[in-house]
């Protein structure tokens, strides 16, 4: 019996060895942390689902968020929570100057400045009574064309507030292409889009629902993709491009890292992957049980969406991985 002419393991033998050969690398700059901010409440509000995740008062948002950008985290992207009384079915408190989301993009612009990439999430459904992504017509469908006009309105108000990229979640079609008009239009030539381009309607994103006292009855099966559909998911990643999105996303992670790769492949802007709150909460909720170790299964699966080929991950770990890391 000779001896084996390849051993892989020799380059296993030492941490430093394995650290010279290291294929992936995951830094804090390359994660984004999302951030709840609500109307009306005096303490931040643990999110029951989303355990260690919280909607920040006004106050706590800019602690948190400055404890995040201190540690190292690559940008923060902001969720609004209005109160229930002030939702309507266009979603006006997302384009009021005094709703929250808008109004917490000033906080931070002006605590942070471009000390971190501040990020707005682009999207109606916090702050409809109906809790769709846009505008439902008289027969119940959502309107893509009007919904569109909307988008207009809430990124050239966000990036009025101060958010560096704006993040049109919507699926709604030729969003991108509205948005960089609309923003080019209003003197906004340097906002970024970032584009939920290939988004899954996906059972991962219920804990989001709570996390932002989602009115949502129903799905969003008419505007979100169907979790089956690759080369569809690639057409939207293309169409995203083309409409002139800075930065493509990939969203739920885990679940479509074949999208990842696929989209990364044939990307030439920087390819995100959204960790979404179902990911985020398993995890918990397995670690809770002393099922499984949080630390080292939150760092393989975002390791993991660095590997399919996202550029940019955004996770509800982020702020700790970057204290685990340093
Ligand atoms: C829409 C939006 C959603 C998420 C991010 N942006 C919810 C949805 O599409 O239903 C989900 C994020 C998560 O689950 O962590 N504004």
């Amino acid at each position: 019996m000779g001896f084996p002419r390849h051993r892989p393991r020799r380059l296993r033998t030492t941490p430093a060895l394995r650290r010279l050969v290291a294929e992936t690398t995951l830094e804090p700059r390359q994660l984004v942390l999302p951030m709840f901010v609500a109307d009306g409440i005096d303490e931040p509000r643990q999110i029951s689902s989303m355990p260690g995740v919280v909607q920040h008062t006004r106050d706590s948002l800019r602690r948190a968020a400055a404890d995040a950008v201190a540690a190292g985290v690559g940008g923060l992207m902001l969720f609004g929570v209005p109160r229930d009384a002030d939702k309507d079915p266009t979603g006006s408190v997302a384009v009021a100057e005094d709703g929250i989301l808008n109004v917490a993009l000033r906080d931070l612009a002006s605590d942070l400045g471009d000390d971190t990439v501040l990020m707005a999430d682009t999207c109606l459904d916090e702050f409809t009574d109906h809790g769709h992504c846009g505008i439902v017509d008289a027969s119940g469908r959502v309107d893509n064309d009007l919904t569109n006009k909307r988008y207009v309105e809430l990124a050239v108000a966000q990036a009025d507030s101060g958010a560096h990229v704006v993040g049109p979640s919507g699926m709604m079609d030729g969003q991108v292409a509205a948005i960089r008009d609309g923003l080019d239009a209003a003197g906004h030539t340097d906002t970024v889009i970032l584009a939920y381009a290939a988004k899954f309607a996906s059972g991962f994103y219920g804990p989001f629902r709570e996390a932002v006292g989602s009115s949502l009855r129903g799905d969003r099966r008419t505007y979100q993709q169907n979790p089956g559909n690759a080369r569809e998911a690639l057409h939207e990643v293309e169409l995203d491009i083309d409409e002139g999105a800075d930065i493509v996303m990939v969203k739920p992670a885990m679940g479509y890292l074949d999208v990842v790769r696929a989209a990364a492949d044939l990307s030439p802007v920087p390819v995100a992957a959204y960790q979404v709150s179902g990911e985020y909460s398993m995890i918990s909720a397995a670690a809770a049980n002393g099922w499984i170790d949080l630390q080292a299964v939150a760092l393989e699966t975002l390791t993991s969406i660095r590997r399919a080929g996202a550029d940019i991950v955004l996770t509800y770990w982020a702020a700790d991985v970057a204290g685990w890391l340093a």
